[in-house]
């Protein structure tokens, strides 16, 4: 599964790409505003550290705006990809973005049905939102499963991309279901290194290596 940070913090994003674990980033409207600074500079600092896709969400809530938005996103840099909502004027918007070339993450997806119609149109990624469904007591990662279970049983190529991601729990649940990709808080990617047996177990090791009179290799 391929790990994407959920932030638009260009320096946060710079430091985690330099372990060469992270394979894009995910924005959008309230990531960005709570970053602050120019939005256009921004994407493009971002697309610098990162060598993989960079989604930048559109603004406008009609297809033929949502178009300009999204061409002039992708002016920015190579990896961008346009970041559309799940509505029928998004999805009209992410055909004809698909017809020129240029990918789409369709966002704000809740439903099997939604992320049909999101394969149907030519989505590369499709943003379903496991947090917010927990949060009104429905099953975020059942969602994940069942999507991956109709793209594969109909060949679809839409990437499936876990958001709203909002515990360890849920990467790894979402791993399990077969997702894509799962966009990640930069605390949670943090902390899914930590375990306090590898850290127990590094103390003992070192201990042990320094009583028996041994130093550096
Ligand atoms: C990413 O594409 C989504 O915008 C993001 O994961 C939403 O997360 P939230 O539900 O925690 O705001």
């Amino acid at each position: 599964m391929q790990i994407f940070l959920d932030t638009a913090e260009p320096a946060l994003i710079a430091g985690h790409a330099r372990t060469g674990l992270v394979d894009g980033v995910t924005t959008n409207p309230s990531l960005v505003a709570k970053a602050g600074g120019d939005f256009f500079e921004g994407l493009q600092t971002i697309c610098a550290a990162i060598d993989g896709p960079v989604s930048a969400e559109v603004v406008a809530t009609d297809a033929v705006t949502m178009i300009a938005e999204g061409k002039k996103l992708r002016t920015l840099a190579d990896n961008i990809v346009v970041k559309l909502p799940l509505t029928l004027e998004g999805l009209k918007a992410c055909a004809a973005l698909a017809e020129d070339g240029h990918p789409s993450n369709i966002t704000l997806c809740f439903s099997v049905n939604q992320a049909l119609l999101a394969a149907k149109a030519g989505a590369a990624f499709v943003s379903p939102f496991i947090g917010r469904l927990d949060d009104i007591g429905e099953d975020g990662l059942g969602l994940i499963q069942r999507i991956r279970t109709v793209y594969d049983d109909y060949g679809f190529g839409t990437q499936i991309l876990a958001a709203s991601i909002r515990s360890l729990e849920h990467i790894e649940g979402s791993a399990l279901a077969g997702a894509d990709c799962a966009t990640i808080p930069p605390s949670l990617f943090e902390a899914m290194v930590q375990h306090d047996l590898t850290d127990k177990g590094l103390a003992a090791f070192l201990s042990d290596w320094k009583a028996s009179g041994r130093e550096g290799l």
